[in-house]
């Protein structure tokens, strides 16, 4: 045994404090990203789902260093709605009352999204307007339950195809039942049960300009036209350490949704990694974490960026793609990766952009 190691053994058996000490070292220390967001009045969230609460880890992390919530699955229309009438809300009132506890803002996702029909519906054989009264019902219930508590509402969710087009029947219910009949009334109910919550329109795949979101962008310009009340885009941001997105194009096409009267938030950030990581990989995804972050700190507009977890543990990833993961800011042990440090200085930089 060299010396040296022999020395700090010694040092750790006969000074246990200096154990502590060093664990300590490891953590974040204040400012906490949210303390820093807050000088750009920027949102920075972290989703969770009801499970991940169990967890001592994202219990502490979340708070100290998020200051939004947006609620991961427990308030999708299959985890609310049991029928017609039924209603599940003990997950979603249990997690936005924790949030709030936290001084955490909520964020509401999501009111219409093909992947989450509650599954009595699909099979309830209903006509269009059948559909239609479900779906008003059902906005006009859950956004006014949450009143004055949810202050954003994603009320569509990825009602695009690749190209840019509305999805057709074939892989939306929506579409099937209702033609693009159910693209515009959810805003104007939404408004209606809760005339203060911000209401956006959420996608993935669009975080640059390219076909879809230049779709994204004419139809939210048709929908602004014909007074539909949209308030913002969510460009979900769902990225893969190998493919990082061109960020001279993520700014224009930021800029250019703002141009429209709208606010813009990364609301699904994460950066997956595939394999175990390599020195290089975290870093090169602390890079990538950082390109979101300079943009949302320098483009006024930009109001808020959501991390899709609040640690690897918590991640979907793993479950959706196999032989990835580490996709968040905080590892196993829940201790900072550069990522973290990274965002942390981006924060650090242009500040006051939305004062
Ligand atoms: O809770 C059950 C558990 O009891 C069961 O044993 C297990 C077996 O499969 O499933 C668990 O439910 C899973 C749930 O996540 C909780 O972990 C569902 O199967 C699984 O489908 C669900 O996946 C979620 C997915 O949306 C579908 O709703 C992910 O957690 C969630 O991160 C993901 O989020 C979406 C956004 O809403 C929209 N944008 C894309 C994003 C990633 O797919």
């Amino acid at each position: 045994m060299s010396r040296i190691i022999r020395s700090v053994l010694i040092v750790f058996l006969f000074f246990p404090g200096a154990l502590a000490f060093a664990q300590e070292a490891a953590a974040p220390a204040a400012p906490f990203l949210r303390d820093l967001a807050a000088e750009h009045n920027l949102l920075i969230g972290t989703s969770l789902q009801r499970g991940g609460l169990n967890n001592p880890g994202v219990r502490k992390t979340a708070p100290r260093e998020f200051d939004s919530l947006t609620i991961e699955n427990e308030l999708k229309p299959a985890s609310v709605s049991g029928g017609p009438g039924s209603y599940f809300y003990i997950a979603p009132d249990y997690m936005i009352a924790w949030g709030e506890e936290h001084g955490m803002k909520i964020r509401g996702h999501t009111l219409v999204w093909h992947n989450s029909v509650p599954s009595w519906l699909k099979k309830a054989n209903l006509k269009k307007d059948q559909v239609l009264a479900f779906l008003q019902d059902y906005i006009a219930t859950v956004v006014g339950r949450y009143k004055g508590r949810i202050y954003a509402w994603d009320v569509l969710n990825e009602v695009l195809d690749e190209k840019g087009r509305l999805r057709d029947g074939k892989t939306s219910f929506w579409a099937e039942t209702c033609g693009d009949g159910y693209i515009e009334e959810p805003f104007r109910w939404a408004r209606a049960a809760d005339p203060k919550a911000r209401l956006f329109i959420n996608d993935y795949g669009v975080a640059v300009v390219n076909a879809k979101s230049n779709g994204l962008y004419a139809l939210v310009k048709k929908l602004l036209a014909r007074q539909v009340p949209i308030d913002g885009v969510g460009f979900q941001c769902h990225v893969a350490e190998k493919s990082p997105p061109n960020f001279k194009s993520v700014a224009e096409n930021v800029r250019r949704f703002i141009a429209l009267g709208l606010e813009v938030q990364f609301t699904e950030l994460d950066v997956r990694i595939q394999g175990e990581p390599t020195p290089e990989q975290l870093k090169h995804q602390a890079e990538i974490y950082a390109g979101f972050f300079e943009i949302a700190v320098l483009t006024r507009g930009v109001t808020g960026v959501t991390l899709w977890g609040a640690a690897d543990p918590v991640s979907w990833i793993p479950g959706a793609y196999n032989g990835f993961g580490s996709a968040l800011l905080f590892d196993d042990e829940y201790n900072p990766k550069p990522a973290y440090f990274a965002v942390k200085e981006a924060l650090g930089r242009g500040r006051l952009k939305n004062k």
